[in-house]
């Protein structure tokens, strides 16, 4: 009697490679005949023990049914190594009709253009962009632009200070703030330049007040100085007025309001017809038909002193612009608080 039935391990070696999903599950099956005890290496150790007639005719099935098998795991090998490449190459498909991901880009923030916007209509005439530390220190915040200790000018300033003092030799001493304005820049400037020159100086400032839709604790300023032997308030007119009328790309009335500064004699306040209502009175310029955008003045001589140059020779004109209110003017931005609010809503739509 035959010991193994070879037509049932044929039928179901054949069933189970056919169903073989993918590699693994094959080599599975591979081992499950041919490993160290599969079935089919199990039926040729066995062989040793058999005598003559039997084993010949045994072996000779046992090849048999070996070969099939070995010829079918082969078969379904190539099958699934073909149907894997397929897979890959699907997978690794570019179609490149397909339109891309847009990487989503930032923008500038409003200030900036405007910045930018400002100190290129300067340049065009001219000026060179300086800058001062956003640290100042008593001396030229204050002193040295004619605003002495104990004098009311100070309060006109709601002023930030640092407890720090700062020492020097010279009579320069005192405490260190955050500055103000932007006109200690005038006294950095003059103390190291031999005019005639032109300058402006954009910069953050800093003032401890409360806020409001015009008003902030944290803003900037553009600082502008022209200094040579006869500068007059004519040409100042005639700078501030050719430069709104580029920032605002049309003609834009302006005026000076007699006002005080103690760094500047006369002193005046720049008022130019509202942009929003054409003087008609709105809410912007909370129905005066008119918006305050700048002080200004002819440099005093105590500060062509204070920064050893002689005010006999030398005379000049000063200003200094609020860059959030320009902006705000240019956009039609009716709250000053929104330049910082970090809301994407806002910013997105420059
Ligand atoms: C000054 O700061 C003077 N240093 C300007 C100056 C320069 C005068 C040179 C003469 C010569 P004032 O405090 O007015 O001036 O500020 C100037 C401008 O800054 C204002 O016209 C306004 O546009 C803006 N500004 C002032 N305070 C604030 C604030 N809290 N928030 C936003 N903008 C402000």
């Amino acid at each position: 009697m035959m010991k193994f039935d070879f037509e049932k391990i044929k039928k179901e070696g054949k069933e189970k490679i056919k169903k073989a999903k993918n590699l693994e599950q094959l080599k599975e099956i591979f081992d499950f005949y041919f490993g160290k005890e599969g079935k089919i290496s199990l039926i040729f150790k066995s062989l040793k023990e058999m005598g003559g007639k039997e084993k010949k005719k045994i072996g000779q099935i046992a090849n048999e049914l070996k070969n099939f098998l070995k010829r079918e795991i082969e078969k379904k090998e190539n099958e699934l190594k073909e149907k894997l490449k397929k897979e890959i190459e699907e997978r690794e498909w570019l179609d490149i009709s397909l339109p891309g991901k847009k990487p989503e880009l930032g923008h500038l923030h409003p200030l900036t253009l405007i910045t930018r916007k400002i100190v290129s209509i300067f340049q065009s005439m001219g000026f060179s962009v300086v800058e001062g530390p956003e640290i100042e220190n008593e001396w030229y915040n204050f002193d040295a632009l004619n605003i002495p200790k104990e004098h009311p000018a100070r309060d006109l300033w709601d002023t930030l200070y640092l407890k720090n003092n700062f020492k020097s030799e010279n009579k320069k001493n005192g405490k260190f703030l955050l500055r103000t304005h932007t006109s200690p820049v005038q006294i950095r400037y003059l103390e190291k330049h031999q005019p005639p020159f032109k300058i402006i100086a954009p910069g953050r400032v800093f003032r401890h007040e409360a806020t409001d839709s015009k008003h902030e604790i944290n803003f900037h300023q553009i600082e502008g100085l022209m200094v040579a032997e006869k500068v007059s308030v004519p040409h100042f007119k005639a700078i501030i007025s050719h430069f709104l009328n580029e920032f605002f790309q049309k003609k834009v009335k302006m005026r000076l309001r007699p006002s005080f500064f103690p760094f500047t004699e006369p002193s005046f306040e720049i008022d130019i017809l509202c942009v929003i209502c054409q003087g008609k009175g709105c809410s912007t310029c909370l129905g005066s038909g008119y918006l305050e955008i700048m002080g200004a003045g002819m440099v005093h001589p105590n500060v062509f002193k204070n920064s050893g140059l002689n005010p006999k020779f030398w005379k000049g004109f000063a200003f200094g612009l609020g860059l959030e209110r320009m902006a705000m003017l240019k956009y039609k931005i009716d709250d000053i608080r929104l330049f910082f609010s970090g809301d994407l809503r806002f910013l997105k739509q420059f």
